[in-house]
């Protein structure tokens, strides 16, 4: 499939890009011709994205680090910088999740989950920060709409994911004076995810899921794609700090019910569990 967009001769990196919805983000700049490079923890999928990308036409490198080591991450991104030049787009959507009330959760869960999401993401953006086209670069963070909306047996994710719109919005004060845009993209719930088996485990759930969201269908990889496309191109050049929702209009209100129900389940479960 062809783009409207075009990244020709642009270089993309995006961190957590070997699955799910970041790597949905990958193919869509792939196929608007740019240079698409991935990274993530596993070596398999690393290379079977890799392969995935050129697939599509593109020139693709990848390397394997955790977001938690920031020393990897960085000599990860030197290689990219060196090889290909200054990164004009960088997409950091490196995350874990899994339910937990928080009476089931150890100190180590909880910074495990913070430490990834939102130490990561201050990595991600430190460590690429010198490597960054000046002027011109666009970053787009993947947050959730637990960064805004509390829900039950996600104090982890919550308290991580609003850390990263904050930091989106604090360094689209530090950054934009040197030509670097910032924006946090909010996904909702997206079909044949990761995330989606871990908080909707059940075809019942998925399809309560499909009917909280306003208009009425679960999301495609290829929304949040389309939407990195469009903050990463000239037409978004007066967009920064924000964060935008791409949700069917879930979060107006479907994604508190929902996450109200999947809280009672839980609860059940841990009950039936003890
Ligand atoms: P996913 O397929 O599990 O994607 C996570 C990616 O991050 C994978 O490439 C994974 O690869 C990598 N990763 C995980 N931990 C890492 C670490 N410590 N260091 C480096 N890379 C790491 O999940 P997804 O559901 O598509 O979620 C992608 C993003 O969208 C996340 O930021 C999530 O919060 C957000 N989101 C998802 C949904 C949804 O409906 N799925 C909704 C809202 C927001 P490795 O395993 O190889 O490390
Ligand atoms: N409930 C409660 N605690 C849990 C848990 C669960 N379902 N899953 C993991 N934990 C706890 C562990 O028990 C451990 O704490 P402890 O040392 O006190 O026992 C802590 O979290 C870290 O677990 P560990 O397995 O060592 O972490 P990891 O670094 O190998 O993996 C995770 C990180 C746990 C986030 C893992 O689920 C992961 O890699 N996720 C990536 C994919 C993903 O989540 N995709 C969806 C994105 S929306």
């Amino acid at each position: 499939m062809s783009s409207q967009f075009d990244f020709k001769n642009k270089n993309v990196v995006v961190v957590g890009g070997t699955s799910g919805i970041n790597q949905g983000v990958a193919e869509c700049f792939a196929r608007a011709g740019a240079r698409v490079a991935v990274a993530s923890r596993s070596e398999e999928k690393v290379t079977a994205t890799v392969e995935l990308l050129e697939k599509a036409g593109a020139q693709a490198q990848g390397f394997c680090c955790d977001v938690r080591d920031a020393e990897a991450l960085e000599k990860g991104l030197k290689g990219v910088h060196e090889a290909w030049g200054d990164i004009d787009v960088l997409i950091s959507g490196a995350a874990g999740n899994f339910p937990a009330l928080v009476d089931g959760l150890s100190s180590n869960g909880f910074k495990a989950v913070v430490d990834i999401d939102l130490v990561g993401t201050f990595h991600v953006m430190k460590a690429a920060y010198p490597l960054l086209r000046k002027p011109g670069a666009s970053i787009v963070n993947i947050s959730a709409p637990q960064a805004f909306l509390p829900m039950v047996a996600q104090a982890h994710v919550c308290s991580a994911k609003a850390g990263v719109d904050m930091i989106t919005r604090c360094l689209a004060l530090e950054w934009g004076p040197e030509g670097i845009r910032i924006n946090s993209v909010v996904p909702g719930p997206i079909e044949e995810t990761e995330g989606m088996k871990r908080l909707a485990p059940t075809p019942e759930f998925i399809e309560k899921a499909r009917e909280s969201v306003p208009l009425k269908r679960l999301g495609k990889k290829q929304d949040i794609g389309n939407t990195c496309l469009f903050l990463a191109s000239e037409q978004a050049s007066y967009i920064n700090g924000t964060v935008i929702p791409v949700d069917g209009g879930w979060s107006l209100g479907g994604a508190s019910e929902l996450s109200n129900q999947l809280g009672e389940m839980f609860k059940q479960l841990t009950k039936a569990g003890r």
